[in-house]
């Protein structure tokens, strides 16, 4: 029942504002796929148009290699789960979450068999009798994916439905959709603002801005492989220093720098990057080493966070919590040649 999904040159324009230019996105059948990025970047608009509430401006969707924008929502086989739960205040649980299958004429033994069936795969076991009011926003966002789920859909769309719990439930709820996503081997794309949360939950991340994809890959690519600096920057890596690469080799202000071998960045201008946590301490007369002065050091529990200045740059440093460290002091930084990543400028 799970569905590959593609989108082709996919384009929204409102008059002169493109709300999405160009989307090429290729998801496997059974796939998790979180659309991230900062807010405005058409996230929404993009699970809108999957899911037929929203005619594109030009490019195609297709499911299972076919085109679906000829088909309408109801019978596309895409069911969309929002921000707001929107459960219906008189019904019961149970007629929320069967109301699908009541609609399509499917029997009432059935019906209350396979509510049964998803009030237990959402942890929500002999709810059936409760109305909306009397449930957590965490057990009614539960109950709306419940709901989304019996119609057996091919593919699952989720705009943001953890924005609205505090932190641990979201947690608790993440787990929950993976594992209800796992067990269902549904096609799922999961609409979120927050890295964090896209990088817990999916198979692979589209990370969008201003209507534009920036990059589509595994989490752990978008990490430690960016493909330019806003890519970087939405990681948390702002450490990043221009260079001219030749082979193994970046000339930079701080000096030259053996990178591996393997990177595939192009000769000529690109910008150099190691990650706070990949940083080392110590090193001095080591290749690959710089000194620089501490402008601040920070606890943060499991590490000390530390800004460190070469020249006119700042950048951050994972250090362990237990190291004595204050501003001022002169510390020297060893880059491991592994952890060099190179992007083209
Ligand atoms: N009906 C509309 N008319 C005009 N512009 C629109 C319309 N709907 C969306 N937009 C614009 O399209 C862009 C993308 O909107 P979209 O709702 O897809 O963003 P989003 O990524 O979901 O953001 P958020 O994280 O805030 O929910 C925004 O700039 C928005 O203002
Ligand atoms: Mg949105």
């Amino acid at each position: 029942m799970m569905a590959t999904v593609q989108t082709v040159g996919l384009t929204k324009r409102y008059q002169d504002i493109v709300a999405l230019d160009g989307l090429e996105l290729e998801i496997a059948a059974g796939e998790l796929v979180a659309l991230l990025g900062p807010s405005g970047c058409g996230k929404t608009t993009t699970l809108r148009m999957v899911a037929g509430l929203l005619s594109p401006t030009a490019g195609d969707i297709l499911f299972d290699g076919r085109s679906v924008l000829a088909i309408p929502p109801e019978r596309r086989g895409a069911v969309m789960v929002f921000q707001k739960h929107l459960l219906f205040p008189h019904m019961t649980i149970g007629e929320n979450i069967g109301f699908g299958l009541k609609m399509r004429g499917v029997d009432k033994a059935t019906v209350r068999r396979s509510v049964a069936e998803l009030l237990k795969l959402v942890q929500l076991p002999g709810f059936e009798g409760r109305r909306p009011h009397e449930l957590s926003g965490g057990q009614q966002q539960r109950v709306a994916l419940a709901r989304a789920l019996i119609v057996e859909p091919k593919v699952l769309l989720l705009d943001e439905p953890l924005t609205n719990l505090d932190a641990n439930l979201r947690l608790e709820m993440r787990q929950l959709i993976r594992t209800v996503q796992q067990a269902v081997g549904i096609t799922t794309i999961f609409v979120t603002h927050d890295q964090e949360e896209a990088v817990m939950l999916a198979d692979r991340i589209a990370l969008m801005d201003g209507g534009r994809l920036l990059q589509f890959d595994r989490p752990r690519t978008l990490f430690e492989r960016p493909q330019n600096a806003t890519v970087a920057r939405f990681f948390r890596n702002e450490n990043l220093l221009p260079g001219i690469k030749r082979g193994a080799q970046v000339e930079t202000a701080w000096g030259t720098f053996s990178i591996s071998p393997c990177n595939p960045a192009c000769n000529g201008p690109v910008l150099l990057t190691v990650r706070p946590e990949h940083l080392e301490i110590g090193g001095r007369h080591q290749a690959n080493g710089i000194e620089t002065t501490v402008l601040q050091a920070v606890y943060m529990g499991a590490y000390t966070q530390l800004q460190v200045a070469v020249g006119e740059c700042s950048w951050l440093v994972q250090a362990p919590a237990n190291l004595s460290i204050a501003p001022g002091d002169r510390i020297s930084l060893h880059l491991p040649e592994a952890r060099i990543w190179c992007m083209p400028v």
